[in-house]
């Protein structure tokens, strides 16, 4: 019998879906959550013939040199802007995310964070817990109605797609732009109108920002951007850091260019620039927009899924369902071969 292959868990997880890799693969799954140095990582990525890796991981050239094993990156997000794919190609490694199982729970968030924004949520609850609330005053706390204000999505993918449903029980109208324009029955679906960027920004009562970083949308919303906004409007981030030029958005929310913003996502997280953290106007969570059981529990199994079948093992086997990178294969002429079939 053949040494099975083996597996690296850069986090812990779930491990009953984690268990699903037991009867094919040795599992290394880190018991905390820690952050690798360039050096560690290497290591793990040069000592296993898969990895399950988040966020943090930051994957390049550099990082597999030395990973002559390696097959596949089962990526533990949706988004993608740790890895290289470049590289990773080149290297003759897959990778892969985890499309779509978390698109209700994100669109979820991104309501949640319009909604306790234009209602200053975050600030009132604060004023509260401080032992502040006297008496009920009829003018204090006055926020933003949401019900029939125009939302504004950039970004029309599937996540941005849910957000837009969302808004039908608040009786908005809802103008998006993209890319690419969507199939005219999915703009019906959706209630959407497209838009150019410009007409996005000046006429969105409420912007929510849901497109992948890239070289090209890196401060996509800028200084120049914030100043089309209308000043009563509220901006929401839940795509990543870095797609808000966020010392630029705190300027425009300190000077009352833009009413509120809540932001799931910042330049640089875990940090979060000084200058949005000293005001009120702005609702912040930690990168959290995912992070529900469930959808937690189904990318984990989407990642486990794709590492099964890239070895030709599982429901999707010799397909990996979510790969990014598809080019891969080809060059390997995959699926590759099962190593030994376990026995039960
Ligand atoms: C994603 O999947 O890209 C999210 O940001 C992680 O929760």
């Amino acid at each position: 019998m053949t040494d099975k292959p083996s597996v690296w868990v850069s986090r812990p997880t779930f491990p009953e879906v984690v268990a699903r890799l037991q009867p094919y693969f040795r599992v290394e799954e880190e018991p905390a959550e820690r952050a690798f140095d360039p050096a560690d990582l290497a290591a793990k990525l040069a000592s296993h013939d898969a990895v399950i890796v988040g966020m943090k991981e930051r994957i390049d050239a550099a990082a597999v040199a030395g990973a002559r094993r390696l097959r596949i990156v089962a990526n533990l997000a949706v988004g993608y802007d740790n890895l290289d794919l470049a590289a990773l190609t080149a290297a003759g490694i897959a990778a892969s995310n985890t499309a779509d199982v978390l698109n209700e729970s994100v669109a979820d968030h991104a309501w949640a964070l319009l909604l306790g924004a234009a209602r200053r949520l975050g600030a009132a609850e604060r004023w509260l817990r401080a032992g502040q609330w006297r008496a009920t005053e009829f003018k204090a706390w006055l926020g933003t109605d949401v019900h029939g204000g125009t939302l504004g999505i950039l970004g029309m993918g599937r996540i941005g797609q849910a957000v837009a449903r969302r808004a039908a029980g608040f009786g908005m109208p809802v103008i998006y732009h993209n890319r690419s324009r969507l199939p005219e029955a999915t703009e019906r679906e959706c209630r959407a109108r497209y838009v150019d960027k410009a007409t996005l920004l000046r006429e969105s009562d409420f912007l929510v920002l849901v497109l992948p970083l890239t070289p090209e949308t890196r401060h996509a919303i800028g200084a120049d951007e914030l100043a089309q906004m209308k000043p009563t409007a509220v901006l929401v981030n839940v795509a990543r850091g870095g797609i808000v030029d966020d010392a630029a958005l705190a300027a425009a929310l300190r000077e009352g260019r833009l009413v509120a913003a809540g932001l799931d996502v910042f330049e640089g997280e875990p940090r979060v620039h000084p200058d949005l953290l000293a005001l009120d106007n702005v609702l912040l969570s930690p990168h959290i927009a995912s992070a529900t059981t469930g959808t937690r529990r189904a990318m984990t199994a989407v990642a486990v899924d794709n590492v099964l079948a890239l070895f030709g093992h599982g429901p999707h086997a010799g397909h990996p369902p979510n790969l990014l990178n598809p080019d891969v294969l080809a060059m390997a002429g995959a699926p590759f071969p099962p190593h030994e079939e376990p026995t039960r």
